[in-house]
């Protein structure tokens, strides 16, 4: 065994029910490790920093590079990506502990069906529904296609959400990432059709106008999304739209 260790302290509860407990481990050194891989070496032999046998911690992750959103959790207390988050840039012990915004699902392991459910709300698609062929869309200038690029990097990972201020129970807020990608789909020329519904629904409860512009959530996002620019260009559209809604009543 290496003599250099990694020492991790991680939160762990079997079920939501259970009290959570923080468990530690010390792990032999290998260089360019990433939170992923430490968890990887944990279930290849899971026995605590004291000797005592243990279960493997329970994470997602599936991509491995950043793209799934998947292993989104706290690292040393900030809401990052376990599989892009590397060891040797880490001070020591190493915290790791689940979303806490998010319902636990086991270990570090949340379930993240709110982001869907609110981009569902938002019709956050073009609707192109259909087995036939729809032939090719409108054209679209490479200004327009180079402003809306940024914005379809999103991962879903929540990170945005996790670190907003708004985003809780009393204010049913929908986060920045269901902004950023109504505001996506408002400016595509295809998914426009859908534009006022979407406007109309983050117009309501938990809409737009529940941001205070606090900004975490564009130093939180591992795609570095414009969020705060999507957020600030929407909301006037949301206004015109419940003024052009008034006088069309
Ligand atoms: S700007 Fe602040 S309040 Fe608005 S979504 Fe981002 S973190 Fe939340
Ligand atoms: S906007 Fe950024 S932080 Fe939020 S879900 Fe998308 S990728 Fe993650
Ligand atoms: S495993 Fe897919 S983003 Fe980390």
């Amino acid at each position: 065994m290496s003599a250099k260790t990694i020492k991790v302290e991680i939160k762990r509860q079997a079920t939501p029910d259970q009290p959570a407990r923080t468990e530690k481990f010390e792990i032999p050194y290998r260089a360019n490790m990433n939170i992923t891989s430490l968890l990887g070496e944990i279930a290849l032999n899971p026995v605590d920093a004291s000797g005592q046998p243990t279960t493997p911690i329970s994470y997602d992750s599936n991509c491995l590079e950043e793209i799934c959103g998947s292993c989104a959790m706290l690292i040393n207390g900030r809401a990052r990506m376990a599989c892009s988050t590397l060891v040797d840039k880490l001070d020591q012990p190493i915290t790791l502990a689940p979303l806490s915004k998010f319902p636990l699902v086991r270990d570090l392991q949340v379930d993240r069906s709110v982001l869907f459910e609110n981009l569902k709300a938002v019709k956050a698609w073009v609707p192109i529904d259909g087995t036939y062929d729809l032939g090719s869309g409108p054209r679209q200038f490479p200004q327009l296609q180079e402003e809306r690029y940024p914005l379809s990097n999103c991962i879903s990972c929540c990170c945005c959400m996790e670190v907003c201020p708004q985003f809780n129970e009393s204010t049913n807020f929908v986060g920045a990432a269901t902004i950023a990608q109504a505001y996506l789909f408002n400016e595509d020329p295809s998914g426009s059709v859908l534009k006022e519904e979407r406007l109309r629904a983050l117009a309501g409860d938990g809409g737009v106008q529940e941001c205070g512009f606090a900004q975490n959530c564009i130093q939180a996002c591992p795609k570095q999304l414009p969020l705060t620019k999507a957020i600030s260009d929407i909301s006037r559209d949301v206004i015109l739209q419940e003024v052009k809604d008034f006088f069309t009543k």
